[in-house]
């Protein structure tokens, strides 16, 4: 009898441990949205932070209770026809919300219009579309909305890392200059046209003259980023005291630039990105960057995923959610690299 019981206990607690189990698992049907689509579109898969991004929004909405096979991630592969044809299959398909970053901001306008017409909400992020486009959804009460930064301050922040270290010490030439490259993201793109306007604006501000040695559009890409500052250092060799890239990507492929050129980061010339990317803090670390300025994927993600859930609930969204960036130096490239882990 003794020993029946406790088989039977023995039974019973491998039920249970087996029903415990499942709401563990993100594959599951048992999240409160679990029954729940969600359609997400990235401009391209093979952007860096872009990954980093969605990597996050997937594992916080499982983390809200949606299920993984009900969250489908589609690549534009940055052709924005591509992407069309994705968003009509996912209003096909009955999506209960979609999260679009758009290849071309310019074609907000058009996505709006067929994802309303579904009556599906939707929210954009990382590009923003203008705001005649955010004053549409605003007026005719549309459930939709835009998450993301505002590209002007981390423009700002670039110039300030470059500004705080000093006219003595990056005015190499002594002329009394700050003689500087800009490598552009995809000019359609609000972040790289703002980065590259507020970078030179806060060292102006600052009280600084400058003066444009080049300015070329690297798309957001290492190898773009790599060609172009490996010309501009061929065709103006000492003359570059700063290199601004809008993003990490480019800078990553700039530092490559630099070293096959013999210049030291630091000594020699100076050189900003953007996103805080691991391999960039690492290299603010190890003086091989100057700075970069922390474009925080993580509250993005969830602001976004955050707005997907309200819009399911019926609950009222702004059109705009903003989240701030970090300037990242030396003294706390660690302390962001450890918040990241
Ligand atoms: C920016 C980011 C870039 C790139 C771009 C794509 O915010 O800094 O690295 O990912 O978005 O739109």
């Amino acid at each position: 009898m003794k020993k029946r019981i406790i088989s039977l206990a023995l039974v019973l607690t491998m039920v249970l441990a087996l029903f415990a189990g499942c709401g563990n698992d993100g594959g599951s049907a048992s999240g409160e949205y679990a029954d729940k689509k969600v359609g997400v579109c990235i401009y391209q898969f093979s952007d860096n932070f872009m990954t980093l991004y969605r990597t996050e929004l997937e594992n916080y909405l499982i983390s809200l209770g949606f299920s993984k096979n009900n969250i489908t991630i589609v690549d534009g592969a940055n052709d924005q026809a591509t992407q069309t044809n994705q968003i009509q299959n996912f209003i096909t398909d009955g999506v209960d919300v979609l999260i679009i970053n758009p290849v071309n901001s310019s074609s907000a306008a058009t996505i709006t219009d067929m994802v309303v017409a579904a009556n599906i909400p939707l929210v954009y992020i990382n590009r923003e579309p203008s705001k005649e486009e955010q004053e549409r959804w605003k007026t005719n009460g549309w459930n939709v909305c835009y998450v993301g930064c505002d590209a002007r301050q981390s423009g700002t922040m670039q110039g300030e890392i470059i500004g705080d270290l000093g006219l003595d010490k990056i005015d190499l030439n002594g002329d009394g200059k700050i003689q500087y490259i800009m490598v552009e993201g995809d000019p359609e793109n609000i972040d790289a046209q703002y980065r590259t306007e507020f970078s030179i604006k806060a060292l102006e501000d600052a009280g600084f003259t400058v003066d444009c040695l080049d300015d070329q559009v690297g798309n957001w890409d290492q190898v773009q980023g790599q060609t172009i500052v490996a010309n501009a250092l061929a065709a103006h060799g000492n003359d570059i005291e700063v290199v601004f890239c809008n993003n990490d990507a480019m800078a990553l492929g700039a530092i490559q630039a630099i070293k096959a050129a013999g210049r030291t980061v630091g000594t020699d010339i100076f050189l900003v990105g953007v996103d805080a990317l691991t391999e960039a803090c690492e290299y603010v670390i190890s003086g091989e960057m100057t700075g970069t300025v922390f474009n925080d994927h993580i509250a993005q993600s969830h602001g976004a995923a955050d707005c997907a859930v309200k819009f399911i609930k019926g609950e009222k969204v702004d059109i705009y959610v903003g989240c701030d960036y970090v300037k990242v130096t030396k003294d706390n490239a660690q302390k962001i690299l450890d918040s990241l882990k």
